[in-house]
Formats: C-alpha cells, sequence, structure tokens
C-alpha cells in the first residue's frame, strides 16, 4: 500500500563540529549560521518537507547551502543532529544500524554524481551489483542487469569495463544500478553535473522518459536551476543551511518568496517552464454556434477583432468566422455561420510550454486557442502576451490585433441598421 508520504523530514537539522547539540539550541533560539562562532557548521537548519510518491522533488541552491547534508540524512548516510525522517510512513532516523541497511537496501536507492562505478567490473556486473548483495544468483541478476541496461540505452554494452564508457554512459550505467535495487524511491545528488551540456541534456529528457514509465519517487538535487525548472514537480530552495521556499517550478517563478528566490529565477529560461494554460487570457473573441452573425459582427466590432472562434455548446472550437464572411452571411440573409466556417489552424494544450507556442502562434491569424484536456476552448494566447511572458515581471493583459485590417466598425454598424427591419432572426440590442 502506498503511504501518503515517501519521505517524511520534519525539523531537520544537522550540525558538523564539536558542539552540535549546542549549537542546534541557539539557532532554535534565533542565532544566525554565523553566530554559532565554535560550536559547529550549521549545514542544515530546521528543514522540513514531505516528498510525495510519484514525484520528482527537487532540492536546488548554491553550492554550500547544504543540499548533500540533506539528501545524505534522508538515506542515514548523515545522522541526523535534530530532527526526523520518515520513510513511508516508518522512521528512519534513531533506527539501529541494521535496520537502517534493510531500509537502504529495500527502499532508498542512490545515483552519484562522479557515478561511483566500480572499475574492475563490467558494466552488468555494476548494474547487479545490489541484486549481488541481495544473494540473488549470478544468472538471474545478469539476466535483470541486461534488461536494465536495455531501459537506459545501454543495450549490448554489458561485458564493456566502465572505462571504456563517456561520461552519459557512465552515468546511465548509475542510473541503472539504481534501478536494479527495484527501491520505490531513488536519490539523485546533482547526478548529471559532471556532464557536458548536451549531453546533460539528453539525459534529463531520458530521466523523464524513465519516469513516465516506472513512477519511482525521486529526490533530486541541482544547483542549475533550469534543471530543476525541467525536472521538478516540486523544487526546494535552500539558502544557507535553510528551505526557503517550496513549490511547483510555476510557483516558484510567478511567486518568488522572497528577494532572494526571486533573484535566484532571474535568469531561468521561462519558455520551457511556463505553461499555455500560465498566461493564456480569456477566450474574449468566441461566438456560440447557435448565434449568428449578426452577433459575431458585434462582437468583433467591440473587440477590434477581424474573426472571432466559433464553438459549440461545450465550448469545443468549430471553426473561425471573419468579420467579410459575416457580412457576406448578413447580406445573404443567412442566420448559421457554420456554411463559412473556417479551420482552426493550430491549437494547443494547456500544458504545452511556451517554447512550443511560437510557431502556432506566428501561423494563427487569431491569438493561439488553448484547449483543455477535453478539447474545450479555455482560453487564447495573443502573441503579445506570449512575448511578455518571457520576460521578468507581471505578465502583460494587453490585447493586440493580429490580423489584417478588420472592416470597419461603420460599415459593419451599416450592414447591421440595413437589416434591423428584417430582425425577426436575432434581435438587436
Ligand atoms: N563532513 C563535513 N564536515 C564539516 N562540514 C561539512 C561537512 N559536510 C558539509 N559540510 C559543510 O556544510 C555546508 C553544506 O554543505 P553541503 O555539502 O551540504 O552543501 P551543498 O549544497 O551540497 O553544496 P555543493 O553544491 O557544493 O555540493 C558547507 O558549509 C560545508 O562546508
Ligand atoms: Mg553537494
Amino acid at each position: 500500500m502506498t503511504h501518503p508520504h515517501a519521505i517524511a523530514a520534519k525539523n531537520l537539522f544537522k550540525v558538523f563540529g564539536r558542539a552540535p547539540q549546542t549549537a542546534v539550541d541557539k539557532l532554535r533560539a534565533g542565532a544566525s549560521r554565523d553566530q554559532l562562532d565554535d560550536a559547529g557548521t550549521a549545514a542544515v537548519i530546521d528543514a522540513s518537507f514531505d516528498v510525495r510518491p510519484g514525484e520528482i522533488f527537487v532540492i536546488m541552491g548554491l553550492s554550500g547551502s547544504g543540499k548533500s547534508t540533506i539528501i545524505r540524512m534522508l538515506n542515514g548516510l548523515h545522522d541526523v543532529t535534530a530532527g526526523t525522517v520518515e520513510v513511508q510512513g516508518d522512521p528512519l532516523t534513531g533506527v539501529s544500524p541494521s535496520r537502517l541497511r534493510t531500509l537502504r537496501r529495500e527502499r532508498i536507492a542512490m545515483v552519484f554524481q562522479h557515478f561511483a562505478l566500480l572499475p574492475h567490473r563490467t558494466v552488468a556486473a555494476n548494474v547487479a551489483y545490489p541484486l549481488e548483495i541481495r544473494g540473488v544468483s549470478k544468472a538471474e541478476r545478469l539476466a535483470k542487469a541486461e534488461e536494465i541496461l536495455a531501459l537506459v540505452g545501454l543495450e549490448g554494452w554489458g561485458d564493456k569495463l566502465p572505462s571504456a564508457l563517456s561520461g552519459g554512459m557512465k552515468q546511465r550505467v548509475g542510473i541503472a544500478r539504481a534501478l536494479a535495487a527495484d527501491t520505490d524511491i531513488l536519490l539523485m545528488d546533482e547526478a548529471f553535473s559532471a556532464l557536458d551540456p548536451l549531453i546533460r541534456r539528453e539525459m534529463q529528457e531520458q530521466l523523464l522518459e524513465l519516469q513516465r514509465t516506472l513512477q519511482k519517487t525521486i529526490v533530486f538535487i541541482t544547483h542549475d536551476l533550469n534543471e530543476a525548472m525541467l525536472l521538478g514537480d516540486r523544487i526546494a530552495v535552500m539558502r544557507d543551511g535553510r528551505i526557503v521556499q517550496i513549490g511547483t517550478p510555476e510557483d516558484i517563478l510567478t511567486d518568488p518568496a522572497n528577494d532572494y528566490v526571486e533573484q535566484f529565477v532571474q535568469d531561468v529560461d521561462r519558455a520551457r517552464v511556463l505553461t499555455a494554460a500560465n498566461v493564456m487570457e480569456r477566450p474574449r473573441p468566441r461566438v456560440d454556434a447557435s448565434a449568428g452573425p449578426r452577433t459575431a459582427l458585434r462582437q468583433m466590432r467591440d473587440a477590434y477583432m477581424s474573426a472571432v472562434y466559433v464553438t459549440d455548446r461545450d465550448r469545443k472550437p468549430l471553426g473561425i468566422i471573419t468579420d467579410r464572411d459575416a457580412v457576406k452571411l448578413v447580406r445573404a440573409g443567412e442566420s448559421s455561420l457554420l456554411g463559412r466556417l473556417q479551420p482552426i489552424p493550430h491549437s494547443v494544450r494547456e500544458d504545452e510550454v511556451l517554447m512550443n507556442l511560437f510557431v502556432p502562434a506566428i501561423e494563427s491569424p487569431l491569438p493561439l486557442a488553448v484547449l483543455d484536456a477535453e478539447g474545450r476552448l479555455t482560453g487564447v494566447i495573443p502573441r503579445v502576451t506570449l512575448l511578455a511572458a518571457l520576460g521578468p515581471g507581471p505578465t502583460a493583459t494587453e490585447e493586440i490585433t493580429v490580423l489584417p485590417q478588420p472592416v470597419s466598425s461603420a460599415e459593419i454598424d451599416a450592414v447591421l441598421a440595413d437589416e434591423a427591419a428584417a430582425s425577426g432572426i436575432e434581435g438587436v440590442r
């Protein structure tokens, strides 16, 4: 049965040095990290957080902020100075060494920054190592190792030595070894930091791909904000031993808890983080299919638009009607828009990241249509909004017209007035 928390960390402190408890008392009384004098180095101060099953929980912060110390308290590589850690509802702090070993073996695997492969063993034997510790037979564990190597894209490399592999491949072996342990929880401390940027990018994509099928709980440490934003379902930002904010990437970008976080996120690549849903506006140019061309014309005139989206009763988009076509329909005495609808060239899903919206936005004659999972029109994104969202500061909400010159409102008024007498079909305002 899954416990609501994969990991629950409460009021964790870690002080290295001569008098850790004294230091904790001082910190609890409000002392800062530099006021501890010779009592010790406070690496982690009063950190509390829960990691949910199946999420990627990123811990991010500058060098020395306490990230590695925290993650090592989550699997007992460091004991805590104060506070508690529970894993799937069971205590990890304060347990016997043998219990701790069992927890580590069965529930929490770790991937290290510098791979930590055994150099004289083959790739397959490295991957099979956790199974060996568990006493699984050689044939069985090597078969399993091959299977997992295929999963990380290293099929056929099992009998090579680690020295024959590139950095990216070595880290795949590190991940494969952690996966071989078959634990629900993976801890990854700067796992991709030693890789060059292109390989790193590839590994990030691969981790997300793996995660889609494996659904592990992952605690991932990085000092790279873009990496944190790409991978994290939630992110904890650390500063000087303390967690200063926990939130989704969007929360952290759009609502930074303090100046520190705000400064930190200034350089983030918003196009890869923010989604259509984060920046879309109400679908103002929209008419119901049951409305006629006159209503459509009036809406376009009022919104200074030369076309509108037409939706059915469930707000599913049927097409676009232009002002010219609506004028023709009115003149022809038509009551329905459906005969002159034009197809919607592009629509995007709410969870699409901004980076993927540029081409459709450029090719779209109207503010880009945003659809929810059921295909309903829930918003639109004018190009100016898309551009404004990439800069820091609040999202611009100003509307622009991206269409050719609309039919003039005088002309539309004339058309509507001409037909006013024959308006048995649609009421005039
Ligand atoms: N074993 C130790 N003994 C004494 N001090 C330590 C020890 N481990 C870490 N520290 C100190 O604790 C603080 C936090 O270190 P930690 O390694 O957790 O930071 P980090 O966020 O992982 O940094 P980095 O990004 O450089 O890996 C630092 O000031 C560090 O010097
Ligand atoms: Mg570290």
